[in-house]
Parts: C-alpha cells; sequence; structure tokens
C-alpha cells in the first residue's frame, strides 16, 4: 500500500480527542497527572522481544502470492545458510494466507489450496499447527497475520493478482475485530505461533464512502486511521483495539513469550503510545525498493531515539534488500539500508526468495559484525550526531564502556568528505581511538581528534570504535537513550515532522500538490537537539550533550540502582518561542523530590541540578511550567549525565 493509497478523507473522519499528545497510559487505565512522578518505571514488561527481533517476512518477497512452498524453502534456507544461527528466528507469513472466516462459530480458515499441509483430519478442519511444528522443529519461530479491523489490506487495495478471502460479506471478515479472544487463542494457543503483526486497513480503508462499500461487498468501517492528517485519527480508540489484542495476548500465553508487531504506519500518534502496548509499531508508511522510499522510512526513526529500547522497538518496516535500489545490481545501496536499519536498532526482517539468494546478498543479511551491532543487549537506538541532508553521522553507544558503532551515510547524489571527530564519539581527542570497519572486518589505524571518509553518492561506512570516554566516571542520558522512558512529551498540539522525507508517490507521481508531512513526533523529546532540531543552548552557552525537550514534559531514566550522582545545567533553551514564561526543573528519586531549581525565565543562565541518586532505581526528570505559555517552551537539560 502506499501513502496515497492510504489516505481517507479527512472529512468524513471524527475528531483527536484529547490526551493523545503524551505517552498515554494504558488502555484500561484513567488519564492522570501527567506531571505528576510515579515513582517505578512505568513502561510495561509484555511479550519476549529484549533485542530487535529478526526473521523473514513473506510479504516484501511475495504480497498475496505466499504459498507453503516458498515459505518453506526459504525457512530452510534461513537454516542452511546460517542465518538462523546469526539470529533470524522469526518466519512470518503476512497478508495471503487466509480462505475465510468459518461460519457460524467464526473459526479462521486456512486457504490450503497454497497451503496444502494444514489441511488436516476432519471435513473442511484447517490448522496451521503442522507448519508451526515443522519451523519448531527447525530451530524457528512463526509469525502470523491479521488486521484490526474487520478486513484486510489486500482487500482494501487489492493488486491485480492478489488472492483474496472467499465466500459471503460475513465470511470475508478476515480482521480480529469482534474475535480478538477466539483468533488469538487459535493462532496462540491451538496453533502455536509465536508472533504476530496486527495491520491497520480495517480502520482506514472501508469507510462508507467506499466504492467497495457502497457496492456492498464490505460492511463500513469508520476511517479511524486518517493517515495524511495529524489531528484527525480517533487516537483513544485506535489505543483501546490495539490494547485488547495485547491483553489477550498476555491471557492467552501468560508465559509472556509474544511478540506484538502493531502496524498503523506511524498514524495517529502511534510514536508516543506504540510502546506502551507493542513490543515494536511501524513508524511510517510501507518501504519500497526505491532509495527516497527508504530515506522516508529511515527519517521515520532517526529522531525518535527516545522511544525505543529493550521490548520495545521504533519498526521502519521490513527490509527491502534484493529488489529495485538494493538488489544485487546496487550493493551499495543494499549495505547502506542494512547499516541504517542495523544502528537504529529495527527488526531485521528479510523479504526476499531465499531459495534463490545471491551470495552477495546473503553477505549483507549474513554480516555478522554489523548484527552484532543490532543485536547489542543495552539496546540503544543510535543517534545524530551530525545531520545534513547531505550527509549523516549516525552513534550508537554499546553495551561495553567506550564501545560505539557509526554510521556515516552520504544521502546525496555528490560525492562527500564525511569527518568523524571523537566529539561526535563523545570521546576525548587527546587519548587514540581505535576503529573497525564492519563491512570490511579489518581494524583500520587508530585516530586520535578526527578521522575522514570519502564516501560516493549513498554510500555509508560502518565502524565499530574504542576509545576513552570523555567523562572518566559516567554516561551522558543521551548515550543511553534506551534507559529513557518518556512519560509525558508535553506536546500540546500534535505537529507533523517535516524533517522526514518525503518521496513522490509511486501512484501518484506529480499529480496534486504533493506529499505534506504526516507523521506525528515535531516537538517530541530529543538526545543532543532541541525537539526542534536545534542545537542545545541556554543563555548562549551550547550543549553538544544533553536532553531537548519540552516544558510540561516528564522523563523516566532506568537507573536500577547503579548510579551515584545525577548532575545536569538546567533551563529554557535559546530557541524557546515562548520567552515570558517560567520553568521550574524537578529531579524525582523513586517518587522523592531530590532537587529542583528556582523558577526560571528565559533570562537566566543554566542552573546547575546536582544529586546524589545512590540506591535510585527510577529517576524523573520534570520540567514544570509556571504558569500558562502560548508558545511551545523549549527546555534543555544540558549535559544531564549519571555517574557510577
Ligand atoms: C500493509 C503493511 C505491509 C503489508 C501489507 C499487506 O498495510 O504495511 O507491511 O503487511 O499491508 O497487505
Amino acid at each position: 500500500m502506499t501513502s496515497i493509497q492510504k489516505r481517507t478523507c479527512v472529512a468524513c473522519s471524527m475528531i483527536l480527542i484529547g490526551a493523545m499528545s503524551r505517552s498515554a497510559p494504558a488502555a484500561s487505565e484513567a488519564p492522570s497527572d501527567p506531571l505528576a512522578p510515579a515513582g517505578a518505571w512505568s513502561e510495561k514488561v509484555f511479550g519476549h522481544a529484549p533485542l530487535p527481533p529478526m526473521g523473514w517476512n513473506s510479504w516484501n518477497a511475495f504480497h498475496t502470492q505466499i504459498d507453503e512452498a516458498k515459505l518453506m524453502g526459504s525457512a530452510r534456507a534461513i537454516v542452511d545458510f546460517g542465518l538462523r544461527d546469526l539470529g533470524y528466528r522469526y518466519v512470518n507469513i503476512d497478508d495471503g494466507w487466509w480462505q475465510n472466516r468459518r461460519l457460524p462459530d467464526g473459526r479462521m480458515m486456512v486457504r490450503t489450496g497454497t497451503f496444502p499441509g494444514a489441511k488436516i483430519a476432519g471435513p473442511g478442519e484447517t490448522s496451521f499447527r503442522p507448519l508451526v511444528d515443522a519451523l519448531h522443529g527447525m530451530g524457528l519461530k512463526a509469525g502470523i497475520y491479521t488486521d484490526i479491523g474487520r478486513n484486510a489490506c489486500s482487500q482494501g487495495y487489492p493488486e491485480p493478482d492478489s488472492l483474496l478471502p472467499t465466500g459471503s460479506v460475513a465470511e470475508r471478515e478476515v480482521g480480529i475485530f469482534d474475535h480478538v479472544d477466539q483468533d488469538i487463542t487459535l493462532y496462540f494457543k491451538e496453533w502455536g505461533f509465536d508472533y504476530i503483526k496486527v495491520d491497520g486497513c480495517g480502520l482506514n480503508a472501508f469507510s462508507e464512502d467506499k466504492p467497495a462499500v457502497k457496492e456492498g461487498r464490505f460492511r463500513a468501517f469508520p476511517a479511524y486511521v486518517v493517515s495524511d492528517a495529524v489531528n484527525q485519527s480517533r487516537v483513544a480508540d485506535i489505543r483501546n483495539l490495539f490494547g485488547e489484542v495485547r491483553d489477550a495476548m498476555m491471557r492467552v500465553r501468560p508465559e509472556n513469550d509474544f511478540v506484538f508487531s502493531i502496524c498503523n504506519w506511524g498514524t495517529a500518534n502511534v510514536r508516543a503510545w506504540g510502546r506502551d502496548l507493542g513490543n515494536l509499531w511501524r513508524t511510517s508508511d510501507d518501504i519500497e525498493p526505491r532509495w527516497s522510499r527508504m530515506l522516508y522510512n529511515f527519517d521515520s526513526v532517526a529522531t525518535r531515539e527516545l522511544y525505543s529500547g529493550p521490548g520495545h522497538w521504533n519498526d521502519p518496516d521490513m527490509l527491502f534488500i534484493g529488489h529495485g535500489d538494493f538488489d544485487a545490481g546496487h550493493l551499495r545501496e543494499a549495505r547502506t539500508h542494512f547499516a541504517l536499519w542495523a544502528i537504529e536498532d529495527a527488526p531485521l526482517m528479510i523479504g526476499y526468495d531465499l531459495r534463490h539468494a545471491p551470495k552477495a546478498l546473503l553477505d549483507i543479511w549474513g554480516a555478522a559484525e554489523i548484527v552484532a551491532v543490532n543485536q547489542d543487549p543495552a539496546g540503544n537506538q543510535g543517534v545524530l550526531a551530525f545531520t545534513s541532508d547531505d550527509v549523516q553521522i549516525i552513534v550508537k553507544q554499546l553495551a561495553n564502556r567506550g564501545e560505539k558503532a557509526v554510521v556515516l551515510f552520504n544521502r546525496g547524489t555528490e560525492p562527500a568528505t564525511a569527518t568523524l571527530t571523537a566529539g561526535h564519539l563523545k570521546f576525548s581527542p587527546s587519548e587514540p581511538i581505535r576503529v573497525r570497519d564492519l563491512w570490511s572486518r579489518r581494524d583500520l589505524p587508530p585516530f586520535t581528534q578526527e578521522l575522514s571518509f570519502k564516501l560516493a553518492p549513498r554510500e555509508s561506512v560502518m565502524l565499530r570504535v574504542r576509545g576513552r570516554s570523555e567523562l572518566p566516571e559516567g554516561w551522558y542520558l543521551s548515550e543511553m537513550p534506551a534507559r529513557l522512558y518518556v512519560a509525558a512529551d508535553g506536546i500540546r498540539a500534535l505537529e507533523a515532522d517535516p524533517q522526514i522525507h518525503r518521496p513522490v508517490p509511486q501512484d501518484s507521481g506529480t499529480r496534486g500538490g504533493g506529499p505534506r508531512p504526516a507523521l506525528a513526533g515535531w516537538g517530541g523529546p530529543r538526545a543532543d537537539s532541541t525537539p526542534y532540531n536545534n542545537e542545545l543552548r541556554i543563555h548562549g552557552a551550547a550543549y553538544v550533550s544533553g536532553i531537548g525537550a519540552l516544558a510540561n514534559s516528564r522523563l523516566q531514566v532506568k537507573a536500577d540502582g547503579g548510579f551515584k550522582r545525577f548532575s545536569a545545567r538546567v533551563g529554557l533553551d535559546d530557541s524557546s518561542r515562548e520567552r515570558a514564561t517560567k520553568v521550574r526543573f524537578e529531579v524525582y528519586g523513586d517518587g522523592r523530590l531530590l532537587v529542583q531549581s528556582p523558577e526560571m525565565g528565559a533570562d537566566a543562565a543554566a542552573f546547575p541540578l546536582v544529586t546524589d541518586v545512590a540506591g535510585v532505581k527510577t529517576i524523573e526528570l520534570v520540567a514544570r511550567e509556571i504558569g500558562v505559555a502560548h508558545a511551545p517552551t523549549v527546555v534543555t537539560w544540558g549535559e544531564a549525565a549519571l555517574e557510577r
């Protein structure tokens, strides 16, 4: 599906409901004061995704033309080529597996024409159990696909060769809506699946105005999701539906051995709440095998570093390596696509017919040292250390102190020089920095100060570096985004993020006015940047390291009793549009106020906040606005750091 196809009529949808601008509580809980310290880490533990999930999915390779032979052939190749042992475990069936929903009992039926192994004893009975058992027997895990509404994407946006569900209107309602317990029990208990991707077309492609609905082919479902307008989706209703699925999985699999993938294409401000309900959530519309579309998908995660961490991952969509601009004739682009997904902690889902994979592509998915960066146990998403529309430098703190991964990336069409500095790495510039090139698997000579690379158009370099941290005894918070949880982002009205690349739509070309920014997130807190992509600066003093946020935000830091001291230099950021307001900065430890700043105005120099945090498990950073501001107030936690 493309962004244009997924768009729904703005006028025919409902108005945004309140409280979506902060990371709201789980579906069943009542909203509470967003700035009140919770006293404990608020992120819920559910499912099993301590590292970004890795595996294979049928969609990018086969669309609805998936069948058992293709699936099992790719599964076998995953084992034979050693990819399973590298971590590619999930073999996921996407859209197209279903025949229909049997009536009157509502049981979902497998399309046995394409999955003959699903025919089991008993007239007309089908089961995926044999296929799931076979995958488990190969040391793999199995994934299934459904839609959160009544109908699926392939029904809403059929392609010429789509294999679609058959039967009456009711029999073709293959989505999970109104069947949550029944379907989750079938998929996870009876059939034994381990992973589910829940798509969202049922909430945007079957509204009353759609021709197929008018013709009576589908039951109408209101357009809960409005992809091209950040303030039009029915956020709370959408969250509730995904919440029901999550809760059903927790009931059916109380051991928590499941993965729940939310696929609503970055709409409905899922950026802020995906983490509360899913193990991964799509941050954008579908990837396509085109360079500029890949940039769009990448950009949709690149500034969301504070929303991802162990158990909960930003998902810029599956890999498209092997196709189009990323095929075996474009290895430079394919490597860049892989390096970017790896450093951003994106799930690594291969979308290729692995029965016929050239070695050059296998070498990309199988690049063990790059996979290891993605699977680093600390789970820190890469942070933009340098950004421009041409070259970007992304740095990811690894679990070992003093070790980082780096991608230097040329987005553009001209050759470029990319210079990596000790400052980008937050390493001491006078000590040697050791460097390993992760594609060539060779150590490069150590450097001090800086190291330059010539990058061809679309080329990237991926490194693992080791040096002496700038902070001898500690870490900047911006070096450990996995330890942060955005409990309240302070956004009062959602705004579309203008930084995300907007390719020419494939289906409509340059007809109309072109794609507008459509993914909410502008104003969300950031590592080493203000929420609006300005450098951090208080009263003329710039901070390379720190956390930028809006006033009325609350950020949790998972300290786990492992640190002694918290320090930061705080104040209103010089870029703040609001100049008349005052903000008080408060630091809580397990719910207790530890230290606070005076009420600070735009003219105040940075205030040093320092506090003992020995034994504290959850630190909470609150920027409390005093009075009512008229424009967004930007605040900076400059050089915010924890020391051991
Ligand atoms: C899209 C989804 C794709 C794929 C497709 C199947 O909505 O984003 O990843 O699942 O539906 O029809």
